[in-house]
């Protein structure tokens, strides 16, 4: 009752608009029913290839049976206390993050914005204790930080701002990629306290950085004493051939924050601190009523463990190899293709025109893929696809890209 069937397509109902779902999203013509591995089936049991891993989520693909057990034996213990009280796993969790990550301490929240509001509060606290007075962050054009107010304005995006005025005070905004304009910020600004960066921009278009740009941002906030603090959220957890993007320099972060892939479909966010910044919160400085509960912890144990059992980081860098270099044989001497970007399993194709419309049209040859900046198809698929599955990605979107630009 809650769902109006709506007409359309020769007479074909779907279930995709609803008469009492807030307006946020327009989602496409289908329902998905159930998955397995990198494929999706929908309410009519057709066969899906998801080369998008619900935005960068489920890394392990769906049904990952390591995952469902997990969930399965903790929902039938204990789903949730508080953390008013001890949490064996989320204790467990903690250790192995900071294991993987080289970093200190963990806050567990629900979502990615979430996380990035608990980065936001490391670094007010990080000015405050310095007597600074209206500390500032500085974010960069073109990024992708989450929906609560502070991580909208964070966001390096108008369209994402508009509507929302006034913006959270606090922000400092520079272009992306761009160390003088950073030195600049240093030499004329007094109360800045970190910068929060993408060590890849996500949403704003598989946007790459120099490879020294994030050796040349820890530099300049240790010169400041600000706090580099960075939004691992669509970048982490195994998709760019190390566990952390952070990893292919030689940095370690002050702040870095997770999501998507740490559950791989189970909502939790992590925001992960290292040094002086893991020692900031003290009690009632910050929490959470959900925030790594025995349930969703008890889902990001076991994703951990599958990627270290499956040396799935590996075989990430092997899979973004193999499609890098496929499209690159494929579609680098088309016109109408001005750049092919790949960054493990984190690749864009960016066209010369829009062309959200080819998300529709891969859909109809029975696989998911994403455009974003308007003009960069996106593709995240799982880390355990196959090189059979991969080698189709790279066919079926290369044939899509042709036929659109022609
Ligand atoms: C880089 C980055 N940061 C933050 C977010 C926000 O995460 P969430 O939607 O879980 O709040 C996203 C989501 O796409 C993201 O890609």
């Amino acid at each position: 009752m809650s769902s109006k069937l709506v007409n359309r397509h020769d007479g074909i109902k779907n279930m995709s608009e609803s008469e009492h779902l807030m307006k946020t999203y327009a989602p496409l013509d289908v329902c998905f029913d159930r998955g397995q591995g990198a494929y999706l089936y929908d309410d009519k049991g057709t066969e899906y290839l998801d080369a998008l891993s619900g935005i960068a989520v489920c890394g392990l693909g769906h049904a990952h049976p390591a995952v469902t057990r997990a969930i399965q034996v903790q929902a039938g213990k204990l789903l949730h206390t508080s953390n008013l009280y001890c949490i064996q796993n989320q204790q467990q969790l903690s250790d192995r993050l900071s294991k993987v990550s080289g970093m200190d301490r963990v806050f567990f929240s629900n979502s990615g914005a979430e996380a990035n509001e608990a980065a936001i509060k490391l670094a007010r606290l990080h000015g405050n204790k310095q007597s600074i007075e209206n500390p500032s962050i500085i974010v960069t054009d073109g990024s992708f930080h989450g929906r609560t107010l502070a991580t909208l304005t964070a966001t390096g995006n108008r369209k994402v701002h508009a509507g929302f005025e006034p913006l959270v005070q606090g922000f400092i905004r520079a272009p992306y990629n761009d160390i003088e304009a950073i030195k600049n910020i240093a030499q004329n600004s007094k109360n800045v306290v970190a910068i929060l960066v993408e060590p890849a921009q996500g949403e704003g278009g598989i946007n790459l950085p120099d490879a020294n740009y994030l050796n040349q941002l820890r530099t300049i906030c240790d010169e400041h004493n600000w706090l580099l603090m960075l939004d691992e959220i669509q970048t982490g957890m195994g998709r760019t051939g190390k566990w952390f993007a952070f990893q292919h320099s030689d940095i370690i972060p002050d702040v870095m924050t997770l999501a998507k892939g740490l559950g791989n479909g189970v909502p939790i966010g992590a925001c992960v601190a290292h040094g002086a910044a893991a020692e900031l919160f003290q009690p009632g400085n910050h929490g959470s009523t959900f925030g790594g509960n025995p349930l969703t912890c008890s889902a990001a144990n076991a994703v951990i463990d599958s990627i270290e059992q499956d040396q799935l980081v590996q075989r990430a860098a092997e899979l973004g190899s193999r499609l890098a270099d496929g499209f690159i044989k494929q579609l680098s001497n088309v016109n109408g293709v001005t750049e092919i970007r790949g960054f493990g399993l984190l690749i864009g194709i960016e066209l010369d025109r829009d062309c959200a419309e080819l998300v529709k049209l891969a859909l109809q040859k029975n696989i998911l893929i994403n455009v974003t900046a308007g003009n960069v198809v996106r593709l995240l698929p799982p880390l355990i696809l196959t090189d059979a599955q991969a080698d189709q990605i790279v066919d079926t979107v290369s044939q899509l890209i042709q036929s659109f630009l022609n």
